[in-house]
């Protein structure tokens, strides 16, 4: 147990998915999942551990920001000897032409935040996802034929900010904005684990298109699926 965590060492598979909302970690153990159980409700951050197709899987809430995933991600690694995180949430689009529901495989994390410095004492600004993870999940992709934009992502601490994202996209190769895969990195670096974040489109921040809420949730669904059979595959 951690001061946030009540589950057992053992009920936390090696392989952890990791959306932001607790409900959609319960929607994705209904759905997907056979023989699940609930691992964790601390603060209502609802984790699922259970089989897809045969082979175990947890399904862990990072809640929203670099500060809530730093600290789920960080135990989890540490503490829970979790390998592999595939952070999946949504995202807003710097680009015009990155429509809505489309998928983001986040190549490197840009971000202004202090989260890395503050665990390394490193002054990185741009992290990696996990190559080995990336290739599975592309290769993933490719059979379930879903289209994948691979590039870099601004991860903020503020969602009420106001940057320029003409220089970030130009600049940075910044496809898009979240609030989460920064922190993730830099534990899954610090730590020597692996991590990854797939993103679907849920706002265009230059024509200011909004997704439907039900629209949202198909939409995930297909990059659930997209994560879920990564980790069988890989
Ligand atoms: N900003 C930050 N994070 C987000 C956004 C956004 O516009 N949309 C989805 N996640």
């Amino acid at each position: 147990m951690t001061p946030h965590i009540e589950a057992k060492k053992e009920d936390i598979a090696k392989d952890v998915i990791m959306p932001g909302d607790p409900l959609r970690c319960k929607m994705i153990a209904e759905k997907y999942l056979t023989d699940y159980k609930l691992v964790n409700s601390v603060r209502n951050q609802l984790a699922y551990t259970g089989l897809y197709k045969g082979k175990r899987v947890t399904i862990f809430s990072s809640g929203m920001g670099n500060p809530s995933m730093g600290i789920y991600s960080y135990e989890l690694f540490n503490f829970y000897n979790v390998e592999n995180i595939i952070r999946v949430g949504s995202c807003g689009a710097f680009r015009k032409e990155l429509n809505l529901y489309e998928v983001v495989l986040v190549e490197n994390s840009y971000s202004t935040s202090n989260y890395n410095y503050e665990l390394t004492k490193e002054n990185d600004r741009l992290l990696p996802g996990n190559k080995f993870l990336n290739n599975a999940i592309l290769k993933t992709a490719e059979k379930l034929n879903i289209k994948l934009n691979l590039g870099n992502v601004y991860c903020t601490d503020v969602f009420y900010n106001d940057v320029d994202k003409e220089y970030l996209s130009k600049s940075f190769n910044c496809l898009a904005t979240e609030m989460e895969s920064f922190a993730l990195f830099s534990n899954a670096k610090k730590l020597g684990k692996k991590a990854s974040t797939i993103l679907t489109v849920s706002d265009n921040l230059i024509t200011n298109e909004e997704t439907s809420p039900e629209e949202r949730q198909n939409s995930f669904n297909q990059m659930i699926e997209l994560a879920l059979e990564t980790i069988i595959n890989k």
